[in-house]
């Protein structure tokens, strides 16, 4: 169909599937790398999964086989799932999800299931509290730089805009309380007010955690003008550094003048590994937007199979003790392998506590120090290399050549051979730089030719929505 026939919405660009971030993955998907069947294929570097604990998740399956059988205390459930979908979700999963955020945070925080309103991911979350809190052509600000997918879930179908507070690499990208004082006023001159600042925190894509003093600040400034705060606690069960997790509902106290505007999103797709589950949701200190988020789940809830599988495992204390531990144990092990790795091709990463990522500096390896060049850093890693890693640029960090590395989506093995692959091409480029030569993929030894590639990225149709 042509777009004429489409609504304004369908078939507008501002999904942001063009950008970098996405194409990487289109450029993947038709050329997957695989040990045996494709070895000089494509590396996923470029997708924040976590396969590293499958096997743990697979043996509370075997021992509960009940949980995925349809089954409860032996009698069939199968009926009374398939007609349960009530919006306010099951109470046995709501209270094991409450009790499991609880744990995450040491349990320095507890969450009352009555707040949580249950969505299809962080995704849906993120997008209904937008669509809750803020009218179309308001502004959300966001410190840089951010998750590439936020443009889409955040603004998309909403009509928010998003106002980036700048951050750099002068304090490791923390938030400077006068960046976000400049953020607001840039909002202002642009005529937009502004609802709120959304955060993440760990970081995607730093891979770091925020201070308690950033989270007191940032809680001042909230309720200095006013407007509400966002917490994308996705990744709050994957900090394996020294530096503990603050979580939000840690700091905010409860006669806090803006407690009401405070708003944390959470999911199972980063944790538990399982982001095609649809597992998400709001917990929310705001009596109004737990109702009306409530009220708009309806367009992404959560199956009731899934919530009766998961009931039981996120209820098993014992499991989910020892989850989290050798979860975070094995993402540390990983991460320090990635470190280590790049450590030897002397390009060196922003020290992260957390995630499924690493933030690393390439602007040593830039032809030109800008974003042209890190575009075409990114295309000859692509190319050459045989990596998918996503440019700073698609997550709007303000400085060239910083990238982000996914470690958790793949074996040991396979990150080996990206490190290889990567160590020849640095090897390869500094000796190019001193003869003039070029290199072709994987070899890095000819003439390279990147033009078919590019008119062929920037013409196709894109369809990955991840
Ligand atoms: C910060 C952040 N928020 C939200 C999401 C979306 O997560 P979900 O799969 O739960 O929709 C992601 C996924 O990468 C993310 O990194």
């Amino acid at each position: 169909m042509t777009q004429q026939f489409l609504s304004r919405k369908a078939s507008c660009n501002s999904h942001g599937q063009d950008s970098s971030y996405f194409l990487g993955w289109q450029e993947y998907e038709k050329n997957a790398y695989d040990e045996i069947k494709n070895p000089s294929g494509i590396i996923q570097m470029g997708l924040a999964e976590n396969q590293l604990s499958f096997d743990l998740l697979e043996s509370w399956l075997a021992e509960n086989p009940e949980a995925a059988g349809f089954k409860h205390n032996g009698a069939s459930v199968f009926r009374e799932l398939a007609l349960f979908q009530d919006y306010h979700g099951m109470p046995s999963f709501k209270s094991a999800l409450a009790s499991f955020m609880g744990e995450i945070r040491g349990n320095k925080a507890s969450f009352d299931p009555a707040r949580l309103v249950l969505t299809a991911g962080a995704t849906s979350a993120n997008e209904i509290l937008m669509f809750c809190v803020a009218n179309r052509g308001e502004a959300f600000l966001i410190p840089t730089p951010y998750y590439p997918g936020f443009d889409r879930d955040l603004k998309w179908r909403t009509e928010v805009e998003i106002v980036p507070i700048h951050c750099d690499s002068s304090n490791d990208f923390q938030i400077r309380e006068s960046a976000l004082e400049a953020a607001y006023k840039s909002a202002m001159s642009q005529k937009l007010k502004v609802k709120g600042i959304l955060i993440t925190n760990p970081s995607n894509p730093l891979g770091t955690t925020m201070t308690r003093a950033t989270l007191k600040m940032l809680l001042s400034f909230i309720a200095d003008k006013g407007i509400h705060l966002v917490c994308d606690e996705i990744y709050s069960g994957t900090v394996f550094g020294s530096q503990n997790f603050v979580s939000i509902a840690e700091v905010l106290p409860l006669n806090h003048p803006a407690r009401q505007r405070v708003h944390l999103v959470y999911s199972l797709s980063k944790d538990l590994g399982l982001p095609g589950f649809r597992v998400g949701a709001i917990y929310s200190y705001g009596d109004t937007v737990v109702a009306e988020a409530t009220k708009m789940s309806s367009f992404g809830l959560v199956s009731s199979q899934t919530q009766h599988l998961l009931a039981p495992l996120l209820s098993d204390n014992k499991f989910t003790s020892s989850y989290l531990v050798e979860n975070r144990r094995r993402l540390k092990q990983r991460q320090q392998a990635l470190v280590r790795g790049l450590q030897n091709s002397g390009i060196s990463c922003l020290q992260g506590n957390s995630g499924l990522f690493c933030w690393v500096n390439m602007s040593h390896l830039l032809q030109s120090p800008t974003f042209a060049g890190e575009i075409e850093l990114w295309k000859s890693i692509l190319y050459e290399v045989g990596l998918n890693i996503s440019p700073g640029s698609s997550c709007h960090c303000t400085e060239p050549g910083w990238f982000r590395l996914c470690f958790a989506n793949m074996s040991q093995n396979t990150l080996d051979v990206a490190l290889q692959r990567i160590q020849r091409f640095v090897s390869a480029r500094s000796s190019r730089n001193k003869t003039g030569s070029c290199a072709t993929r994987h070899g890095f030894s000819g003439k390279l030719s990147f033009r078919k590639w590019v008119l062929r990225s920037s013409t196709a149709a894109y369809s990955s929505e991840r």
